[in-house]
């Protein structure tokens, strides 16, 4: 089936925080919401078809998952990235957000602290401290907008003995596809320090410019052993709103002592769409997901072309795989905070603030996972309010 991903969209009654909580959140309605991590485009029909059919049927009493779940899961990574799962590894999560929480909460101690790089999604900062745990960072290195690790200092703060080292895989905001030799050496040093790895693979389906994805704890057994993994068809196929993500641990130990905790909660169990709608995602959304990739690679390039002939002050760079692009704006000449209000009043854009990642002053993220129409009146704003801001 093709699909048509430019399509013009209607969120008005969709509930969406994306909209709905604009206000709230850049202090005035007139925004185009281009900020927290989902689409504005309408998932693969076999997703919504698998939703039709269990909402037909009227009754929606506590759930019992199949064995055809997880199995679903376990497939999808062993075909897409060749990662072959203990299906008895495997366990149901709300989110990746309650997950990476679940980890902070059982496997450090409160002042302890936990290892990341940055700039990086900003809810490892908000979790790490929620948990009264402190957050130790490696900045990563940055050569005309590549990033990497910086190794020596990455080393040197393991040798601070954090409980928890969270990989970002692939990474937000930068957008980076870590290499298998990037791996093995974050794998090893790890090792050599004794340093827990949670992984977070979120954003793993979403593969640009046919970039390959390998999970962390797949490359050995020591890695394997070593590492709490957290994927998740939610960011993949635009299900957030249905709340299910997937955990896979190292051993039988170190899931009990997760899965203890959602137990004392009792929550266990899939609610009734989430548990159709992501079986049907990893069984039947793959053609979906080849097209909005190439949408995904068109937004980001008309973005990138867009910027080097209007609005040279923002500097952006095609990233090798999400769905957001890293604007550098610092040559508007603005802080941090004339920058948040240049582009919620002038351009009236909303749009995530560099520094909720632990990126310096003058970083704009942007969500390019919407119909192209979006885009461009995004974009022709921007242009506009630069264009009176240097006058
Ligand atoms: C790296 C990363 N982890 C986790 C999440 C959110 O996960 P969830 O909605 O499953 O809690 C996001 C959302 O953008 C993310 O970028």
């Amino acid at each position: 089936m093709k699909y048509n991903f430019n399509e013009p969209i209607d969120r008005s009654k969709n509930f969406s925080a994306k909209y709905d909580e604009v206000k709230s959140k850049f202090g005035r309605g007139d925004i185009i919401p281009l900020w927290i991590a989902d689409m504005d485009l309408k998932v693969a029909q076999p997703i919504i078809d698998a939703i039709q059919e269990r909402a037909k049927q009227g009754i929606f009493g506590y759930t019992s998952r199949p064995d055809s779940y997880f199995e679903a899961i376990c497939n999808w990574q062993k075909r897409r990235n060749n990662w072959q799962i203990d299906r008895n590894l495997v366990g149901f999560n709300l989110g990746v957000v309650p997950a990476l929480c679940t980890a902070i909460k059982e496997f450090s101690e409160e002042n302890d602290k936990i290892l990341f790089m940055t700039p990086v999604y900003s809810e490892f900062f908000d979790s790490v401290e929620n948990w009264g745990r402190i957050a130790l960072t490696s900045e990563l290195k940055e050569e005309n907008y590549h990033y990497s690790v910086d190794f020596d200092d990455f080393e040197e703060k393991l040798k601070q003995h954090p409980k928890l080292f969270i990989l970002c895989n692939p990474h937000n905001p930068v957008g980076r596809v870590w290499t298998r030799e990037e791996l093995v050496k974050i794998g090893e040093l790890c090792l050599k320090y004794n340093v827990m790895v949670v992984s977070d693979e979120i954003h793993s389906d979403l593969m640009l410019w046919g970039n390959k994805h390998i999970p962390f704890a797949s490359i050995s057994e020591e890695f394997a052993n070593n590492t709490i993994t957290f994927i998740s068809a939610t960011k993949t196929f635009n299900l957030a709103g249905l709340q299910a993500s997937t955990t896979v641990f190292p051993n039988k130990e170190v899931k009990e002592k997760f899965e203890r905790f959602w137990k004392r909660m009792d929550i266990t169990r899939n609610n009734c769409f989430s548990l159709v709608a992501v079986e049907a995602a990893y069984n039947y959304g793959e053609e979906w997901l080849e097209q909005l990739l190439t949408h995904i690679e068109g937004n980001m390039i008309y973005v990138k072309e867009y910027c080097e002939k209007n609005i040279p002050q923002i500097k952006t760079y095609l990233p090798e795989s999400t769905y957001l692009m890293w604007l550098d704006c610092r040559d508007l000449g603005l802080n941090g905070d004339e920058l948040v209000s240049f582009m919620v009043n002038e351009a009236h854009l909303g749009l995530n603030d560099g520094r909720s990642f632990g990126a310096k002053n003058g970083f704009m993220r942007l969500n390019v996972a919407c119909p192209r129409y979006i885009l461009e009146k995004a974009m022709d704003n921007l242009n506009i309010a630069v264009n009176r801001l240097i006058k």
